[in-house]
């Protein structure tokens, strides 16, 4: 099945039998990561640019080892070493770019809706690698990966969400994600940390975690965001993991088999206590394995895309 898209910008856009689609993939990709010579020839001759206007481990690392597996080239461009220093606009950026002729831009920039005016002003495809408070789609991706890989399914789960979600685009997609893939989520946090649109997104909301631990298959564990909060939301941090902090005494009140995990980066001792950040419950490094694979499938499916984008619209002129 061929994936049709020009560009990945968000879960909310997607189908399930296209999520469907990419967890497939990425479950049928992830065997060339474990392999002594970890590359094939899939995306050879394709050029990647990663457009990072902000900080990234996880994501930017994994999309560059992901294009190198496929043998793809990739170039990165950093905010700081861009020409944007010296008054250079974004998209003059982007059109300079662009004539380079890459066949894929990867983004994250601060600005909600940064990837969507790049997507519609560009004939490359663009994937979303998390814009502002918005959605980070290849995040949503690897955690319904990870979960499927755990618990077998997603249809019936109860994902509980611990944190800030008002200014989590991992959250945002991941409700988005697995509202459509038929979990139940269950939000918990103070209401300074709550989007007001959660009920209107299929989502529970919950004030005391230690009553929605028992009910949860997967604990998801939010940093605080404090980059992106306007004001002080909380009386204090420590305040903040009395109540909501993820600890080896509180997930005993959880199920055994109930996985942790956690987005990362990892603020140890304020939203999750190392003992559970480690124990034997987290899954938060099979996530970032898995993010590998996730980012494998999006490339593979999408530097295929333009050829078979083509072919569909030569079909559909015959
Ligand atoms: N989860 C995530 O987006 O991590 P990075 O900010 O390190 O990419």
């Amino acid at each position: 099945m061929p994936f049709k898209r020009k560009d990945l910008l968000g879960l909310r856009d997607l189908a399930v039998d296209e999520i469907e689609h990419i967890l497939d993939t990425a479950f049928s990709l992830k065997e060339i990561n474990t392999r002594s010579i970890k590359k094939v020839p899939t995306l050879r001759g394709k050029t990647v640019i990663h457009l990072f206007y902000e900080p990234s481990t996880r994501t930017r690392t994994s999309f560059d080892i992901a294009a190198k597996r496929l043998s793809a080239d990739t170039y990165s461009i950093a905010g700081s070493s861009s020409s944007m220093v010296k008054g250079e606009t974004f998209l003059d950026t982007l059109k300079n770019l662009e004539s380079m002729n890459p066949d894929i831009f990867i983004i994250r920039h601060s600005a909600s809706g940064a990837p969507h005016r790049l997507a519609a002003r560009t004939p490359v495809s663009v994937i979303n690698a998390g814009d502002g408070m918005h959605e980070h789609p290849s995040q949503g991706l690897l955690d319904m990966m990870t979960i499927l890989e755990k618990k077998g399914r997603l249809d019936g789960l109860t994902v509980l969400i611990v944190g800030d979600i008002a200014h989590s685009r991992v959250a945002r997609s991941n409700i988005l994600g697995l509202n459509k893939m038929g979990a139940r989520v269950v939000a918990c946090a103070p209401p300074t940390l709550l989007p007001a649109d959660l009920s209107l997104m299929g989502v529970e909301v919950c004030f005391k975690v230690d009553e929605a631990l028992p009910d949860a298959d997967v604990i998801m564990v939010l940093r605080l965001q404090t980059e992106r909060q306007q004001q002080m939301l909380l009386p204090s941090l420590r305040e903040y993991s009395i109540c909501y902090g993820i600890n080896r005494s509180r997930l005993a009140k959880a199920r055994e088999d109930a996985i942790v995990m956690h987005p990362g980066p990892v603020n140890r001792g304020v939203e999750i206590s190392p003992d559970v950040a480690d124990g034997p419950q987290s899954v938060i490094l099979d996530q970032v394995t898995n993010g590998v694979a996730v980012r494998m499938a999006l490339l593979y499916l999408m530097g295929q895309g333009e050829s078979s984008r083509a072919a569909a619209q030569r079909e559909e002129s015959v």
